[in-house]
This record gives structure tokens, C-alpha cells and sequence, in this order.
């Protein structure tokens, strides 16, 4: 099965076989060592040095991004929340329900954001931090992050970032993109099983957080971070077997290289794209917009065309496609992160357009 979905994503055989381990005690010091390889692995990915430090907590993505937007904002602070897609919706929703406050800018699903607008509020100094998604994964849509980071630090803002699908598939250097708080999932682009979710720290920030007790029990970043420090340990039980798998997906990530692994994921976005486009379907975003590891298509207006049609005739020719979420237009969307090639793509297409010719769905939009 090759998955065009946006995570959890293709794993390698050896990822896989990573998750059949000895049984082992997660308190025992050997597995203490092996979280810390994982954890400093994680950090490393994003070029972080010791001024940085990844805490884990087990659940996915949304997990580590509840854990970061509960525990970082003070008492007395305030959060801007950019909002341009689910995901950072997702994030302001969040905050309502720890009763945060907070502001959301909103730029529209797939808008993209307008930077005088946020220094304009930033300047109000009414904030302590913002929260912004990397990549969009409800459209595609990269964010200018690195350009909003600058602005959080002449205004003294910290900046959360929600990294989930663009991590380890797009290279970033943490430092470079001002981010006090990155946050991530353990099956997306860094491709290993669902089950995990981190958020790499500036250890200067996470040490601020020491005087306010935080609003979770469970999802407390600073008493998971020191819990960790001092133990080697979790606070609570963590997935033994996903653990195994990430430390080996990271080796796997390190053999490869960034470089080669986002020129990888280029490749597949170049082989899938021209191949929709020779097809006949339209894309939902400009070239400058995109992250190139996830697409959003425009559904076709063909009467006799329907998503679950194509979904379901795909699936059983092997092929995971994926539902648009809110965008302004219907879409569906495809992604080409994780363990696949540009042939993969190119096979892809073959199958697609045998489906579209046998459905008789052509012109694609009326
Ligand atoms: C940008 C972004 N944030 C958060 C999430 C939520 O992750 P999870 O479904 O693992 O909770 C996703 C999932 O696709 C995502 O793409």
C-alpha cells in the first residue's frame, strides 16, 4: 500500500522490523538510553545544539501541540494564534479550552499570511507568544515562518511552531527560525510509527516555565522535561515498541541526510504534480506557496465523479488518497511524504489515469 495520506506515513521494512523488540521494563536505564539517543536524535534534526532540548510525551501530534500551547503561556500572558488553515484553528481552539488568552489573526484557509499584519499586533505589545503552523497540512500551504520569527524577536514575543508535517521533510534550523517551541510527531515526515509526539525547547524558555504550575497534569511540558532529567524516564507509560521504531527511523534519517531526503520528497512532488497536471487537474495553490510534501487538488465537477468513488477504486489498486479539509474550495489532497520514490508517483499517475478513462470522467471540470 503506498500512502498518499498525510501520515502516518510509508515506514521502511527495517522501521517495521524495529517494533518487534525483547520485552523491557520502560523504567530499566537501558531504556532510559535509548529514549535519550531518540531525544537527542530529535534535537539534532533541526540543527538545535545543548541551547535546546526535545521533550516526549506519548500520543500523537495533537498531544505535544496541546503540551507546548497549555504549558507556555503564563498566567498573565497572551497568545496570537495564526490561523490560515485546520491546523491553526486546532491551535486557538486549544487555547480556548485551557482558557488562554488569546487572539487568532485569520488570513482564511489557504490565505496566506500578511506579515505587516502581524507586526502591526505585535507592536500593540498585548503579546507573550505566538503559535503559528509550519506547514498547513489542510492545504499544502508552507508558512513564511522564518519571516515571522524575525518579528517575534524584535517584539519579544516566543513562537510556537507546529512543525507536525513539514519536520524532518523540510530542512529547518531551529535557531535560524527563532522558534522557542517546535513541535512534531513521531510518523510523519521523520518516518517512523504513530505514537509519539516532542517538543524541542529552548532550554532558556523552558527554564521561565519553572514558576507557574502549568494548566495539565498529564501534558506538562516542564514536568515531563525534569521528570527526564532526573529519572531517564517518563512520567508515564510510554509506547515501549514506537519507541524502538523512531530510533531507528532517526538512524535511517541520518544515513540518508536532510538534503537528500527533502530532494527525495521534491522528486516525488515533481513526479505526482506533473502527472496531475497532465491529467487535467487543478491545483488549489500558487507554485510559491507550496511545501511540495503534500498537494491539494480541486475535486473535479465531472457528474458522475465522486472523492469515495476514487478513493475506494484507488484503495483497492493500493493507494491511500486523502479527503480536503475546509479549504474555500472542495479538494482532496495528496501527500508524498514517508519511505516512497518518484516511481512510486509515476505508478501512481498510471493507475489514476486507467481509473479516470474506465470511469469515462474526463473533461475533469465542467
Ligand atoms: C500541521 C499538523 N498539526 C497537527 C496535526 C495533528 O496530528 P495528530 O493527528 O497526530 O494528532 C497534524 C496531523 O496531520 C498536522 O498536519
Amino acid at each position: 500500500m503506498i500512502l498518499l495520506n498525510p501520515g502516518p506515513a510509508n515506514t521502511t521494512r527495517s522501521v517495521k522490523n524495529a517494533l518487534v523488540c525483547e520485552d523491557i521494563c520502560p523504567r530499566e536505564r537501558d531504556f532510559g538510553l535509548v529514549q535519550k539517543r531518540v531525544q537527542q536524535g530529535l534535537t539534532r534534526v533541526v540543527h538545535a545544539g545543548d541551547a535546546y532540548v526535545t521533550v516526549l510525551f506519548g500520543g500523537s501530534g495533537t498531544a505535544a501541540v496541546e503540551a507546548a500551547i497549555c504549558s507556555v503561556v503564563p498566567p498573565t500572558g497572551r497568545l496570537l494564534v495564526i490561523d490560515n488553515g485546520a491546523y491553526g484553528t486546532r491551535m486557538a481552539q486549544i487555547a480556548e479550552a485551557y482558557q488562554i488568552a488569546r487572539d487568532s489573526l485569520q488570513f482564511g484557509v489557504g490565505g496566506y499570511p500578511d506579515l505587516n499584519r502581524i507586526a502591526e499586533l505585535l507592536q500593540t505589545k498585548r503579546y507573550s507568544h505566538l503559535a503559528v503552523v509550519h506547514h498547513e497540512t489542510s492545504t499544502g500551504l508552507l508558512n513564511p515562518v522564518e519571516r515571522i520569527g524575525l518579528l517575534c524577536e524584535q517584539h519579544g514575543v516566543e513562537m510556537v511552531v507546529d512543525a507536525m508535517s513539514s519536520y524532518a521533510g523540510v530542512p529547518i534550523d531551529i535557531a535560524q527560525m527563532r522558534a522557542s517551541y517546535l513541535v512534531s510527531s513521531s510518523n510523519k515526515c521523520i518516518q517512523g510509527m504513530a505514537g509519539l509526539g516532542f517538543v524541542i525547547c529552548r532550554r532558556e524558555s523552558l527554564q521561565r516555565l519553572q514558576s507557574f504550575p502549568g494548566r495539565s497534569h498529564y501534558l506538562n511540558l516542564i514536568e515531563q522535561h525534569r521528570f527526564f532529567e532526573r529519572h531517564l524516564q517518563m512520567r508515564f507509560t510510554p509506547p515501549v515498541q514506537i519507541m524502538y521504531a523512531l530510533d531507528q527511523a532517526l538512524k535511517e534519517f541520518f544515513a540518508e541526510g536532510q538534503e537528500n531526503r527533502s530532494e527525495r520528497y521534491r522528486a516525488c512532488f515533481a513526479a505526482l504534480d506533473e502527472g496531475m497536471h497532465a491529467l487535467g487537474f487543478r491545483r488549489l495553490l500558487p507554485d510559491h506557496m507550496l511545501s511540495r510534501i503534500l498537494t491539494a487538488y480541486i475535486e473535479p465537477t465531472h457528474p458522475d465523479y465522486s472523492f469515495e468513488a476514487m478513493h475506494d477504486a484507488l484503495y483497492q489498486r493500493g493507494y491511500t488518497i486523502y479527503p480536503g479539509k475546509g479549504a474555500q474550495q472542495d479538494t482532496f489532497r495528496l501527500a508524498n511524504m514517508g519511505a516512497i520514490k518518484a516511481d512510486d508517483m509515476r505508478a501512481f499517475i498510471k493507475v489514476l489515469a486507467a481509473l479516470i478513462d474506465e470511469k469515462g470522467w474526463l473533461p475533469l471540470y465542467r
